[in-house]
């Protein structure tokens, strides 16, 4: 009896063993995705946008792939670039995970590239527009599923000129992102005859704005550009407006100034003319879906970050079905992520040969608490990937 029940149970563990030894190694671990976001400070509610989005599309793929679940490990990058190489080799070399997904920052996102080119690891950027990285800093294992800096002010210029607007004052935080959104302003304002007769900075994420807004009043110019997000934005439009400036000069921007802020911005954003790669109310079968979902999950309603965090998830679901999960595949993955189509809440897109989305920008204006699409500015706009070799 005794010998009956060893030799079942012997049974039963040589056929478990036989079940692991034909299934490969790595469809019994969980796939390990770090998310390197801002969770605190300026950018914090980008960070949390993100993430939610990504997490609804990877759910809405089934949250698992051939087996394997998704495990998540997060590190918040607080927006700065100096704690970002400790912070990215955590995830990477600590923590050993399959792919990054982050950031916000522009300053933070090129130290993650030069992780990612250094170690090989697979990074998806789902906001920080660094134009760099799908520039000099391209590689085969790093994708973007926003934008460049250089684009969405690309159209902003086009649209500040053919209202007839002959000068400009421009406005930013002093890092890459801010410097490369006013850059992009100017380059298609002057173009269209008009000319930047000042450009400001400030320290990022200083939001002391008063001195600026005075030179602004006495510089009068036809028109201001600001590149502001998060918290910043929120501050900046509410300033512009109780200076007495709103009625007087109009307040152009990349939609970040308006997006995920209008709650907060009130009275002040009315109004208010952006150009970005999204609008809330666009009505297309993919967006009426995602923001009902986003608003079903989360209770509230999704913005541009969260839109981007979720097509970062769409992009890397695309791979790991191409692969049934096997992330070792990594010629196989990549293959399949830059040539897939994303079916995007924005309107499809597809990648650059330097991995950065192909796509429209849209005119937007705000309505209440919506940033609602008034015209396309440019249509199906490359990023210019200066310097990539790939
Ligand atoms: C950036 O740093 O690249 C960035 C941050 C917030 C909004 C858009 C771009």
């Amino acid at each position: 009896m005794k010998g009956q029940f060893v030799s079942r149970a012997a049974c039963a563990l040589c056929a478990t063993l036989a079940l692991f030894a034909t299934a490969p190694a790595s469809a019994q671990q969980k796939i390990k995705v770090g998310l390197m976001l801002p969770y605190s400070g300026t950018y914090a509610a980008l960070g949390n946008a993100i993430t939610n989005g990504f997490k609804l599309a990877i759910n809405e793929a089934g949250g698992k792939f051939s087996g394997r679940e998704i495990e998540y490990f997060s590190v918040d990058d607080e927006s700065e670039p100096a704690k970002a190489p400790d912070n990215v080799n955590k995830l990477i070399k600590r923590d050993n995970v399959d792919v990054v997904v982050g950031t916000v920052h522009s300053g933070v996102a090129i130290a993650m590239a030069k992780a990612a080119r250094d170690n090989n690891a697979l990074l998806i950027i789902p906001n920080a527009g660094a134009d760099e990285i799908t520039g000099p800093m391209c590689a085969p294992n790093i994708f973007r599923t926003s934008f460049s800096n250089s684009q969405p002010a690309r159209a902003m210029g086009k649209v500040a000129a053919e209202k007839g607007h002959k000068t400009a004052v421009t406005l930013t935080w002093k890092y890459a992102a801010g410097e490369q959104s006013t850059g992009g302003f100017k380059e298609t304002f002057e173009k269209g005859g008009g000319k930047v007769v000042k450009e400001m900075t400030l320290p990022f994420p200083n939001v002391e704005f008063q001195p600026f807004l005075t030179e602004i009043a006495s510089l009068k110019p036809d028109a201001v550009y600001v590149f502001f997000a998060g918290a910043g934005a929120v501050k900046f439009v509410k300033d512009y407006a109780a200076a007495g400036l709103k009625e007087k000069i109009p307040l152009y921007g990349p939609g970040f100034l308006t997006d995920g802020t209008l709650e907060a911005q009130g009275d002040a954003a009315q109004g208010l003319l952006t150009t970005l790669h999204y609008a809330d109310a666009l009505d297309n079968p993919k967006n009426n879906a995602f923001r009902a979902a986003y608003k079903a999950a989360y209770k509230t309603e999704p913005d541009v970050y969260a839109m981007q965090g979720y097509d970062a998830g769409q992009l890397l679901a695309a791979g790991l079905k191409a692969v049934n999960g096997d992330t070792s595949k990594r010629d196989a993955l990549i293959k399949a992520m830059e040539s897939t189509k994303i079916d995007s809440p924005r309107g499809p897109f597809a990648l650059s040969k330097a991995h950065n989305p192909v796509q429209d920008f849209y005119l937007r204006k705000v309505d209440g608490k919506e940033n609602k699409a008034i015209g396309v500015a440019i249509k199906d706009l490359s990023d210019p990937a200066v310097g990539c070799k790939m």
